[in-house]
C-alpha cells in the first residue's frame, strides 16, 4: 500500500456527512478511499456511491458500499476522485485509468470535488503525463489530425499521439463507455483552459483529460500526513 495515498484518502473521509449522495473515483488512490469509506459504512454511516467506472463499482460493492442509479439522484453532494497530475491552479490531468468521460461528468454535477493524491502528481505546468483524449473510434485518423492541430495551435509542444492498448494486447483498449483512449504526449500545456476549449470542439471528442475549474479541495498525501489545500 503506498502510504502517501493512504494518507490523502483517509483525510477525504473529513468532508463526508451522513446522508450523502457521493461521487466515487476511479483509479489506485480512489480505491484506497472507497475500501476506507466502507468500514465507515460498516460503523453506521449513511452514505449512498455513485461509481466512476465499472472496477470501482466492484470495489464499493465489495466494500460494502451501497450505489444509487446516477439517473436516479438530484443531486451530487461530493465527488472523491484521483488525478494523474494537479497544477497550481488546481487544473488537473485523469484519465490514466481510461474513466475521465464517466470522472467528468459526476465531477461536473457535484457541488464540491475533492481530489486525493499523493504528492509526485504536483507540478507546475501540466503536461509531462500524456494527456488522454477519450474518441469515438469512427473516423479516428480524421478526429487525430484535428486533435493534433488542435494541441498545436494552443501551443503544445510537438504532440506524440498514441492509440491506447488494452493490457492483454487484444487491441485497442475500449472504456466503459465503448471509447477509445489517445494519449497526447505534450511535454507542457502552457494554456490548459485554452487547450481544453480547443479540444471541445473537435466532435469526435468524447471528453478529454484536462479537468478545468472542478477541483476544489486538494489533498496531498506525503509519508506522515496529509496537506488539505482549498
Ligand atoms: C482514472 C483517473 C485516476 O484518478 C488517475 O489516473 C489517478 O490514478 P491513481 O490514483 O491510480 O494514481 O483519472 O481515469
Amino acid at each position: 500500500m503506498n502510504v502517501a495515498k493512504e494518507n490523502a484518502a483517509i483525510a477525504a473521509l473529513e468532508f463526508v456527512r451522513d446522508g450523502m449522495i457521493l461521487g466515487l473515483g476511479s483509479g489506485s488512490t480512489a480505491e484506497i478511499f472507497i475500501d476506507q469509506l466502507g468500514e465507515r459504512v460498516a460503523g453506521g454511516l449513511k452514505i449512498q456511491g455513485i461509481p466512476t467506472s465499472a472496477r470501482t463499482a466492484e470495489c464499493a460493492i465489495e466494500a460494502g458500499i451501497p450505489l444509487v442509479d446516477a439517473d436516479k439522484v438530484e443531486k451530487i453532494d461530493l465527488t472523491v476522485d484521483g488525478a494523474d497530475e494537479v497544477d497550481p491552479a488546481f487544473s488537473l490531468i485523469k484519465g490514466g485509468g481510461a474513466c475521465l468521460l464517466r470522472e467528468k461528468i459526476i465531477a461536473h454535477a457535484s457541488s464540491k470535488m475533492v481530489v486525493i493524491v499523493d504528492n509526485a502528481k504536483l507540478v507546475d505546468t501540466l503536461g509531462a503525463f500524456p494527456l488522454p483524449i477519450e474518441v469515438d473510434p469512427f473516423a479516428m485518423a480524421l478526429t487525430a489530425e484535428k486533435i493534433y492541430q488542435a494541441l498545436k495551435d494552443t501551443g503544445c509542444r510537438e504532440a506524440q499521439t498514441v492509440l491506447r492498448q488494452a493490457k492483454d494486447k487484444s487491441g485497442p483498449l475500449v472504456t466503459d463507455g465503448g471509447h477509445w483512449i489517445l494519449d497526447s504526449k505534450c511535454e507542457l500545456i502552457p494554456s490548459p483552459v485554452e487547450t481544453a476549449r480547443a479540444l471541445s470542439q473537435i466532435p469526435g471528442v468524447m471528453e478529454h483529460g484536462l479537468f478545468i475549474d472542478l477541483a476544489d479541495v486538494i489533498i496531498v498525501g506525503e509519508v506522515d500526513h496529509a496537506k488539505v489545500m482549498e
